[in-house]
């Protein structure tokens, strides 16, 4: 990976995350010392990424036309930040995984799914934007298209005159149908992993949802998902528990007095050169005479993430690139880094009331081998950044000055805090002794999305039990959000 340590860095105060959450081997090959330039030098050519001169200055937007999506609407390096596909999203952060052998004397007794909600509607003032703007703009495209001027393939521009909003106000944030079939698959996919783990003769089953009405959606889909395969889940209509620890960060941003401001960076990228050149790029090619502003830009922008995952077929996004996509992204990043992530500092001791919930469960799971529980938490993507934050995971985003990040930063809202996303912990007894309650004879496998993912504090993704509950013990049993939530 190539890092611009020289330069007039954004954000000199980011840390590089160099515990190595996500364990790549490098070869190490014996040099001679006379051709060490020359191999340095053949090394820094062949690992230079193809296009590093367009990534520091990552405005030079595509100049040739006609553009056409409609070729590619399935690559999936088309990213849609948070409103990313948990299907996409997951063929991304394949590649970043551990693996991890699980020794033959390990045997799962407990799994702790917290995970994201499914795809959901827009909230209804988003709804109304589109209703009002969209239409607009797509006139204005019918014109630039009629008087020659539009950069759109025929069959682009076909789906863009076409368009029509198809959802209400009153879908506001709801669960969709896509939602509902995605999270009953990933219920399948953990069923048929750790079938005896959702077996009702053997577990007791606790579900907890936030207050917000996707949550309980996703956990009744994900429930579905279960039943398909195990008709007896015995959970019932009052197992579905609002569970304050799921909900944290509304918690204490009530204890902050409302919002957390927005931090300074996304009207920084607002008011870049970027996404001034960003605005001028995409309104020539609509074929407009003027230049869209911001407003416009991020609602054509949310109708095509939302669409894109809601329906599969997204017509706005015919107006963006991929690389176009990259740097909205980018700016989705920032907001989620700064606002939800580890780039605020009371972020990290935010989630310490799911923390010590999951400490007390792991306590629970070893304390009482005969008496196994199957924890199923849904919640938001402002909880799950903060887990980021407080696990130590993805604290790397490094942007140069012309607001380009690096390429392979492990901040990506696009492949770990999509829909769905879920941070998953199966405690394991790694002895043959079933009634052992020593917690050295027991460890914690932890994945994101079904993949081993190595936290902070642990040697790898298969955890010590007794490392984990001694490194986790002060933020478990000290946790006041009072003291937690204020700013300076
Ligand atoms: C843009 O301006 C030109 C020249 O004034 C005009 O012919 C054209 O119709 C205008 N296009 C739109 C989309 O308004
Ligand atoms: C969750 O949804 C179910 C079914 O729609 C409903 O009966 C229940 O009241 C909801 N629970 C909460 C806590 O909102
Ligand atoms: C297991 O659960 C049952 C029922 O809740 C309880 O009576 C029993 O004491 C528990 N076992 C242990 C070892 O705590
Ligand atoms: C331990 O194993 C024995 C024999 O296989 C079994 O009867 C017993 O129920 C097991 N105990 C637990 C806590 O799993
Ligand atoms: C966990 O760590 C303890 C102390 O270092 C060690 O004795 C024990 O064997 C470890 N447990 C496992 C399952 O590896």
């Amino acid at each position: 990976m190539v890092k611009y340590q020289n330069q007039n860095r954004l954000q000199k105060s980011l840390k590089v995350n160099n515990s190595k959450n996500f364990v790549k081997e490098s070869v190490k090959v014996p040099i001679p010392e006379d051709s060490v330039m020359i191999l340095i030098l053949i090394i820094f050519i062949l690992t230079i990424p193809v296009d590093i001169f367009s990534d520091k200055a990552c405005d030079n937007f595509d100049k040739k036309g006609p553009y056409c999506l409609f070729s590619s609407k399935n690559d999936i390096k088309r990213v849609y930040a948070a409103k990313t596909k948990y299907d996409q999203s997951v063929k991304l952060f394949a590649k970043l995984a551990d693996s991890i052998d699980i020794p033959s004397t390990c045997k799962p007794i407990m799994f702790y799914l917290f995970s994201r909600h499914g795809i959901r509607y827009p909230e209804k003032d988003d709804i109304i934007d589109m209703e009002e703007i969209l239409p607009k703009l797509q006139s204005e495209i019918i014109n630039g298209y009629n008087s020659d001027q539009s950069e759109l393939c025929e069959q682009d521009y076909q789906t863009v005159k076409d368009w029509k909003l198809q959802m209400v106000p009153e879908n506001d944030n709801h669960l969709t149908s896509s939602g509902v079939e995605t999270t009953k698959k990933i219920a399948g996919l953990f069923y048929e992993r750790y079938p005896s783990l959702f077996d009702p003769s053997e577990v007791e089953f606790k579900v907890g949802i936030t207050s917000k009405v996707r949550t309980n959606e996703t956990a009744h889909a994900f429930v579905d998902g279960l039943r398909d395969l195990r008709p007896d889940i015995n959970i019932n209509e009052e197992d579905y528990v609002i569970r304050n620890h799921l909900q944290f960060h509304s918690i204490c941003k009530k204890k902050i007095n409302g919002k957390i401001p927005e931090p300074r960076q996304v009207k920084e990228i607002t008011e870049s050169k970027l996404f001034q050149k960003l605005r001028q790029r995409i309104s020539k090619r609509m074929g407009l005479n003027r230049t869209i502003d911001d407003a416009e830009l991020s609602v054509m922008y949310k109708s095509c993430c939302f669409e894109q995952a809601i329906y599969e077929k997204a017509p706005w996004c015919s107006l963006f690139t991929k690389k176009e996509l990259r740097a909205l992204e980018t700016r989705e990043d920032l907001k989620h880094y700064y606002r939800n992530g580890p780039g605020l500092y009371l972020n990290h001791q935010m989630p310490c009331p799911l923390i010590g919930d999951l400490y007390r469960a792991v306590i629970k799971g070893i304390a009482q081998p005969e008496n196994k529980t199957t924890y199923l938490y849904f919640s938001h993507a402002g909880a799950l950044a903060r887990l980021w934050a407080a696990l130590g995971l993805f604290d790397d985003l490094e942007i140069n000055h012309n607001f380009c990040p690096d390429e392979n930063r492990k901040w990506r809202t696009s492949l770990m805090l999509s829909f769905n996303v879920n941070f998953d912990v199966v405690l394991h007894r790694c002895t043959e002794n079933n009634k052992s309650t020593n917690p050295s004879d027991y460890k914690l496998l932890t994945m994101i999305n079904g993949f081993p993912v190595k936290i902070d504090h642990c040697d790898d993704s298969m955890c010590n039990a007794s490392k984990f509950l001694k490194k986790y013990k002060k933020m478990a049993e000290s946790c006041d959000l009072d003291q937690i939530c204020h700013l300076p």
